[in-house]
């Protein structure tokens, strides 16, 4: 008998307003035709003045709890992923805490930036593994419209604000990857590369928040390879190859990277997950989100195999392989 993680509910949140790509077309030197065709996005959702991460993340942990037929006082743990937190302290997971009502557990961030779900879904499967946690909340929230310099074209029509959640509950398996839940999991770093994606400003560095600079042909290089290597890691561990894939919900920074990857790993584009020509890059929100959208369209059934995989600042990379 093993324990697993198996996945109870899935649930989001989008703010309401939407940015296209005609509004930057008419404030900067850019175009719908670039936009669309160089990265694969539409238009973006934008926070509302006022509205937070953890207002968000707190919505999408209310739809995933519904989702999945439980109450807060049913958590033992909130997980939440985000490079965009509400305060430098106290952590973002502590607010939803309280939001939620949530009078027991435990709650804390972790910070992958675009990777930060499958850092918090492998934690959380970790707490789970161990006995430490039944039941957990793992969110991803950003918001990176707050972070985004509007007068660089390169970055600033990439990324939109959302969240996405789901509830990790322990189950009883068999050990064998026939076995609902999570099946194998790899986490990858690489601080040397830091150059490529990172925030010019921080607590004990510029004292401010910073804006987001990317050096992004170079990190489409390395996210086309590392991401295809961190899947066959992961469908190796758990015994299982390209063939046996399912869905592939990727984390969505450009529709050439989704598209590659799939490629490498020989599946069609339409066992592919794309959430990108409404939502742009949420960072550590696209998984979430890409998983609550595939589930309420009915796409997953019993017995799918999904590879969750995404890469960003750090580098940062890693994937997740799961029986739904
Ligand atoms: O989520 C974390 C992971 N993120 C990623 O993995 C992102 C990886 N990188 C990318 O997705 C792509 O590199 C970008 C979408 C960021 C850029 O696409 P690209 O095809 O690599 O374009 P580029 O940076 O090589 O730029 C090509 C041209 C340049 O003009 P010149 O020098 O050829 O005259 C840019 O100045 O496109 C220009 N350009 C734009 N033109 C119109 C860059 N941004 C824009 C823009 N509108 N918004």
């Amino acid at each position: 008998m093993t324990i697993r993680s198996v996945v109870r509910g899935v649930g989001h949140y989008l703010p309401e307003r939407v940015v296209e790509n005609a509004e930057f077309a008419e404030k900067i030197d850019t175009t719908d035709e670039w936009i669309k065709t160089r990265t694969g996005i539409s238009r973006r959702h934008f926070a509302a003045e006022g509205e937070t991460t953890s207002q968000m993340a707190t919505a999408a942990a209310l739809a995933a709890l519904k989702d999945a037929g439980l109450e807060a006082s049913d958590i033992d743990a909130i997980i939440l992923a985000t490079s965009t937190a509400d305060l430098t302290f106290p952590s973002t997971a502590t607010m939803v805490q309280a939001a939620l009502g949530m009078t027991k557990g435990f709650a804390f961030d972790v910070q992958a930036v675009c990777a930060g779900f499958i850092y918090a879904l492998a934690n959380a499967n970790a707490l789970i593994l161990s006995g430490q946690a039944k039941r957990v909340l793992v969110i991803g929230a950003e918001t990176f419209s707050r972070i985004l310099d509007f007068e660089d074209r390169a970055t600033c029509v990439l990324f939109g604000d959302g969240a996405g959640a789901l509830v990790l509950e322990a189950a009883t398996g068999t050990g064998e990857n026939t076995d609902q839940g999570i099946l194998s999991v790899d986490l990858n770093s690489d601080g040397s590369l830091r150059d490529l994606l990172y925030v010019d400003g921080g607590v004990s560095s510029t004292g401010t928040v910073g804006v987001l600079k990317m050096q992004g042909p170079e990190l489409f290089k390395h996210a086309v390879v590392k991401l295809a290597d961190t899947a066959r890691t992961s469908l190796a561990q758990a015994g299982l190859s390209d063939d046996d894939l399912t869905w592939i919900v990727p984390h969505q920074a450009n529709i050439r990277i989704i598209a590659a990857t799939a490629k490498k790993l020989g599946v069609p584009m339409d066992r592919v997950i794309v959430t990108l020509p409404d939502q742009g890059n949420t960072s550590a929100a696209s998984i979430p989100l890409a998983l609550s959208l595939g589930k309420s369209e009915g796409k997953f059934k019993a017995g799918d195999i999904l590879l969750l995989e995404a890469i960003g600042g750090g580098l940062a990379w890693g994937s997740v392989v799961l029986r739904w």
